[in-house]
């Protein structure tokens, strides 16, 4: 019993390590820039979206959802395959955090703060 929790506990504590793993931010958004844009500003064709300016919380769950395939899309399915957490909030809070054009308020008629 004491052996099998040990390895129980090991097993959990490898597993976290591993979801923590992430890779350069600049490697991540170099397959990214591909379609996205550097900053993710740019649609390389009319069907990529805008990834600048959207809102952290929804590009992480898009990711996570691409990865699990719940949101289905034959290019991000793969795209998203390997990416761990740590790479998606990375990636999620790139994104967010670029300027756009596109802006998506948190309330209705809110004015875009100076430090958003
Ligand atoms: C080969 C082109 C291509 C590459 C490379 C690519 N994407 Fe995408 N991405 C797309 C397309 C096409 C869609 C629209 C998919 C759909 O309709 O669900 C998309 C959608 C998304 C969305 C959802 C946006 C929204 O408004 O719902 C996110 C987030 C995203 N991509 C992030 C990334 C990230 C992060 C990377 C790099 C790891 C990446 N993409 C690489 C083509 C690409």
């Amino acid at each position: 019993m004491r052996k099998t929790l040990a390895l129980l506990t090991l097993c959990a504590a490898t597993t976290a390590v591993a979801e923590e793993e992430r890779r350069p931010l600049e490697q991540l958004v170099g397959t990214c820039a591909a379609c996205h844009g550097q900053r993710g500003d740019e649609a390389l064709q009319p069907s990529y979206p805008i990834l600048a300016g959207q809102h952290q919380s929804y590009l992480e769950q898009a990711l996570r959802q691409y990865r699990s395939g719940e949101r289905n899309n034959a290019i991000m399915n793969g795209q998203a395959a390997n990416l761990s957490d740590a790479d998606i909030r990375a990636l999620a809070a790139y994104y967010a955090r670029q300027e756009s054009a596109l802006y998506t308020p948190a309330y209705p008629n809110q004015a875009r703060r100076a430090d958003d």
